[in-house]
């Protein structure tokens, strides 16, 4: 089997409410195909040398859409983790969390702690759920982090400060993988996508399989990184 030399891929999962659009259906509808591609990519991601996946679940901005909304997608949040804990346990994938949990409803946020703490030892893949997660806020949160401790300050660098993040010990990711067409970040991972290769593609979410993700990756591989230095 191919792999690539992506380690970290992240995904800003987008395009559900157009994918349950298209076919004359409520958001809802779009939102639990979404979990289907999930699942799906985080079965496949192994198997192309992904090491790291990091998926945009719910921002912080997401709180502005309507309150049924949120609710559906904090339920399939707790239905996701419920129902794929076992076998992402089984096939070794470590689950954490990306975003500040606190604002999470209590029903997410114990489901989040049960699936970090049972895969929390496991040594394949590490799939990150970002859930109320926003870039800015992020860094926000790191550097309160680095004002409660004044030690972190005299040494405060680019790389102690990346370990103040929630990404903290994960590289940075290699590959950002933007569905739906729409051509921004949309406040993901914004610190340590510095350098990271960005691929949109107009597939929206629900549709993204196997070999979207393979195209991508060969895409990936094309690319020439050069990180600000000369070819
Ligand atoms: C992504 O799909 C899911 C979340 C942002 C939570 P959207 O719900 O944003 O779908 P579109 O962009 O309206 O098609
Ligand atoms: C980004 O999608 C967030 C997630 C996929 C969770 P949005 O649909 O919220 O982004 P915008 O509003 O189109 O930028
Ligand atoms: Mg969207």
């Amino acid at each position: 089997m191919t792999t690539y030399g992506a380690r970290h891929v992240a995904i800003i999962m987008d395009g559900n409410g157009r994918w349950a659009a298209t076919r004359g259906q409520p958001r809802p509808y779009g939102h639990r195909a979404g979990v289907e591609a999930l699942r799906r990519i985080v079965r496949a991601a192994p198997g192309l040398g992904v090491e790291y996946l990091s998926v945009f679940a719910f921002s912080t901005e997401n709180w502005k859409r309507p309150p049924e909304e949120v609710e559906v997608l904090m339920d399939l949040l707790v239905e996701y983790l419920r129902s794929e804990v076992d076998e992402l346990d089984r096939e070794q994938v470590k689950i954490v969390f990306l975003g500040d949990a606190r604002a999470m409803p209590e029903r997410c946020r114990r489901e989040m702690e049960t699936a970090a703490r049972r895969t929390a030892q496991n040594q394949g893949l590490v799939l990150a759920i970002a859930v109320n997660y926003g870039g800015r806020d992020e860094i926000v949160r790191a550097v309160r982090r680095a004002l409660a401790n004044p030690e972190n300050l005299k040494s405060l660098d680019e790389e102690a400060f990346g370990e103040l993040l929630d990404t903290a010990g994960m590289p940075d990711p290699d590959l950002v993988i933007r569905p739906s067409g729409e051509v921004r970040l949309s406040n993901f991972l914004l610190w340590q996508s510095a350098y990271a290769e960005i691929y949109v593609t107009p597939v929206l979410w629900p549709d993204f399989d196997e070999s979207e993700l393979r195209r991508a990756l060969e895409q990936f591989e094309q690319r020439e990184r050069r990180y600000g230095g000369h070819a």
